[in-house]
């Protein structure tokens, strides 16, 4: 059966913390997945998840959930979302399902978008993009089709190409958009561009797919975060697909919790696009786990506890702040090593890494993304051992007081040899 099978080599994401993890180096740095860290390199349990499961672990049962998962959380999903006001105007037209958090509702929208229909659908997806987002909609049979969204150069959005991408798309065709903290480049496009981009998909009837990842963990504020969403449903009336995500700003990563939401323009066709979903999720997973699900919508359900986790999303995103600024002013002013210690350095004001390096500044969320070339990527893994992706994108949240001088001067040091 097998006999024609090819090897496919491994996710690099995921061969990079498997890397990291085999690593003896005592310094050893992982800047490479992006998984929240507390201020000793930890992973952190948010404290409003630690009381949430404390409330549930009285009266937890195993049933299965319905199939497109449970009620309550899909509910507040959505509200959070939309935000109070739009979800009241919006939810007799909206269709919703949990998924396998972020990459289960792409699959979900995917798996939605093209039912029915009988050519390959196009999407358009931005160069770069998360590392996933190709893989998921190629295996689904659509035709990926790039456009530049970064602009090497300046190290900054490249707002023309994405607008004149859009004019010049096939109308009908599907763009996934990164809702916030834009990942990998952490360039996100301001209100007025947004609304631009908004007036361009109405006018060529495109299909905005939000991937939602980072929703509150950007900025701290799920509404700041959110603004593109509801711009895009409110204003544009168009129908458009929300993927859902709590692995980042929950710190729910293992339990795979998230939700595909889909806001159409009539009562009928969010009753009909209901039912499909119903039926794909049967036909894929059958009905969706229920622990994480429950721990997020007793969360969002509960004044207090809601409070406690926008405080936690501040928490988070304040320390992802404080160390983008503190690599920033190492590399800008960091200085030679003293002895053999790496992690230990004499601070030369004069010193400094070579290049501007401004544009760590104006990104946003969890990542960097440095603007460094593979060779100085691989030494820094391999001579350094700091991990961070190929592309040269950091996850912010793996820097901590102890490390970040260390990081801030290899770089220096790396460039300079
Ligand atoms: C990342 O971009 O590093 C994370 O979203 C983890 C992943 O699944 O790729």
């Amino acid at each position: 059966w097998f006999d024609q099978a090819h090897f496919i080599p491994p996710d690099a994401i995921f061969a990079l913390t498997a890397q990291y993890v085999a690593d003896t180096f005592l310094q050893k740095v992982n800047l490479g997945q992006g998984t929240y860290r507390d201020e000793n390199g930890n992973p952190w349990v948010l404290p409003s998840v630690r009381k949430s499961r404390e409330i549930l672990s009285q009266k937890l049962y195993h049933e299965y959930l319905p199939i497109v998962g449970l009620a309550s959380f899909r509910q507040e999903a959505a509200k959070l979302a939309l935000g109070p006001e739009l979800f009241a105007k919006q939810q007799d037209k909206l269709a919703t399902c949990q998924s396998l958090s972020g990459t289960g509702a792409l699959h979900l929208a995917g798996l939605l978008l093209r039912a029915g229909r009988t050519s390959r659908p196009k999407i358009y997806i931005p160069e770069p993009t998360w590392s996933n987002h190709h893989q998921v909609f190629a295996s689904l049979g659509f035709q990926c089709e790039t456009f530049q969204y970064y602009n090497p150069e300046t190290k900054d959005l490249d707002i023309d190409s994405y607008y004149a991408a859009l004019k010049a798309a096939e109308p009908n065709s599907v763009v996934i958009i990164h809702a916030c903290a834009h990942n990998p480049t952490g360039c996100d496009p301001s209100k007025e561009q947004w609304r631009e981009l908004a007036g361009i998909f109405k006018e060529r009837q495109l299909f905005p797919l939000f991937d939602a990842a980072y929703l509150g963990f950007n900025s701290g504020n799920v509404d700041n975060d959110a603004f593109a969403i509801r711009l895009f449903i409110e204003e544009t009336k168009l129908e458009a697909g929300v993927c859902l995500s709590f692995a980042k700003n929950m710190g729910l990563y293992g339990e795979r919790v998230g939700c595909f939401l889909l806001a159409t323009s009539t009562e009928d066709t969010a009753v009909k696009t209901q039912s499909m979903l119903e039926m794909l999720q049967r036909s894929e997973v059958s009905n969706p786990p229920a622990y994480g699900a429950k721990i997020a919508s007793t969360i969002l359900g509960d004044d207090t506890l809601r409070q406690a986790w926008h405080d936690d999303l501040t928490t988070m995103s304040d320390r992802i702040r404080s160390m983008r600024r503190a690599l920033y002013d190492r590399l800008v002013s960091s200085g030679k090593r003293s002895d053999n210690n790496p992690g230990r350095t004499t601070l030369t004001r004069s010193a400094g890494a070579p290049g501007s390096w401004e544009h760590l500044i104006r990104q946003s969320g969890m990542f960097g993304f440095l603007g460094l070339s593979p060779d100085i990527v691989l030494k820094l893994r391999e001579q350094y051992h700091i991990y961070m992706a190929g592309n040269s994108r950091i996850s912010i949240a793996g820097l901590n007081e102890q490390n970040v001088a260390y990081v801030g001067d290899s770089i220096t040091e790396c460039l300079k040899q």
